[in-house]
């Protein structure tokens, strides 16, 4: 059977595959150590870490900025680090550090984007009219961008990469520094456009990854400690549930069930029979108590540090399983 997949090799021809990237900037200490991951053709896949985890390092290798030291990465069949010229054209890029360019207007970004990368003057207009129209940014297109509000300057660059033909779009931690509001508003934007693009974003707000992203990737140190779902992190934890139990000061927990202390009492990370049992017993003595999915913020210390544990046990191949 003809696949769009060779699993064989485990190369994904309709998405992403990195395997075994290592990035050394000065040859002495590892930004990027042996990351593994895969993707499919659509959706949000978000990287988050702390600061220098190496998030910027991943996207910019991915996006064919730096070469890494080690590894290979292909984007819908192509190899980015071969062939970065053929790997260009399929997509598109927000850099970290991108800002709306304030003398100019959102349209006259939009369009001096793509006739820089090679578009005839009347697509590239018709494009930044249709890219400008589907973000809402109509009303604005006229007005200078240091005349605009945050979250509308950054819609911007998200309008400049959809308006090229990229379908694999790289945001480099694109809300940071907006506010709820404005945030909100992309979150919404990225949503819609998850069922017809590839996008990888980062980000260290984790409750974006936890909202918006198919698949979240933690890196830690340069190594990549988890992958996967909200899910299949919360299965792989054993940690599916929180419950939290309020103004308790001493409660008597199941065999085995670990509770950490927190303002007002107490919470407990555990799986879901374990949850649902604790919760049937708080009920009866009738005590104040919350049962909820676990977020990916307990989800991200539970992963980090035992990275940090293992890294001080000393564990191999630094894999999870
Ligand atoms: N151009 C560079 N030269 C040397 N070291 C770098 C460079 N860029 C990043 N690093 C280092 O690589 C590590 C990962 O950085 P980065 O990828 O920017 O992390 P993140 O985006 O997660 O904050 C950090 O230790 C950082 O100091
Ligand atoms: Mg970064």
């Amino acid at each position: 059977m003809l696949s769009s997949n060779n699993r064989k090799e485990g190369i994904r021809m309709d998405g992403l595959t990195v395997k075994k990237i290592s990035k050394t900037y000065d040859g002495k200490k590892y930004a990027l150590r042996d990351v593994t991951l895969s993707f499919p053709e659509k959706g949000i896949l978000a990287i988050i870490g702390r600061n220098g985890a190496g998030k910027t390092t991943l996207i910019r290798i991915l996006s064919t900025e730096l070469m890494p030291t080690k590894g290979s990465a292909m984007i819908n069949g192509i190899d980015v680090i071969a062939d970065p010229v053929k790997a260009r054209n399929l997509m598109a890029i927000v850099p970290q550090e991108a800002r709306a360019i304030p003398w100019m207007n959102p349209r006259q970004q939009v369009l001096s984007y793509l006739l820089y990368r090679g578009f005839p003057y009347n697509e590239a207009s018709s494009r930044a009219s249709a890219a400008l129209k589907s973000l809402g940014l109509e009303e604005n297109a006229k007005k200078l961008s240091r005349m605009l509000s945050g979250g509308t300057k950054r819609k911007i660059l998200v309008a400049t990469v959809l308006a090229s033909e990229a379908k694999i779009i790289f945001l480099d931690e694109p809300t940071t520094g907006l506010d709820p509001i404005s945030r909100k508003e992309l979150w919404e934007l990225l949503n819609k456009l998850k069922n017809d693009y590839l996008i990888v974003l980062t980000t260290h707000y984790l409750e974006e990854a936890e909202y918006l992203a198919d698949k979240i990737v933690i890196i830690e140190d340069g190594r990549l400690v988890a992958e996967g779902s909200m899910e299949e992190l919360r299965k792989r934890a054993g940690q599916e549930y929180s419950v939290r139990v309020m103004d308790a000061t001493n409660i008597k927990l199941p065999k085995g069930v670990r509770a950490s202390k927190i303002e007002k009492g107490y919470q407990i990370l555990t799986n879901q029979k374990e949850a649902f049992a604790l919760s049937n017993m708080l009920m009866k003595k009738k005590m104040k108590f919350s049962t909820n999915p676990v977020s990916l913020e307990d989800l991200f210390y539970y992963f980090a540090k035992r990275s940090i544990n293992e890294d001080t046990e000393e564990s191999g191949e630094g894999e999870w399983h």
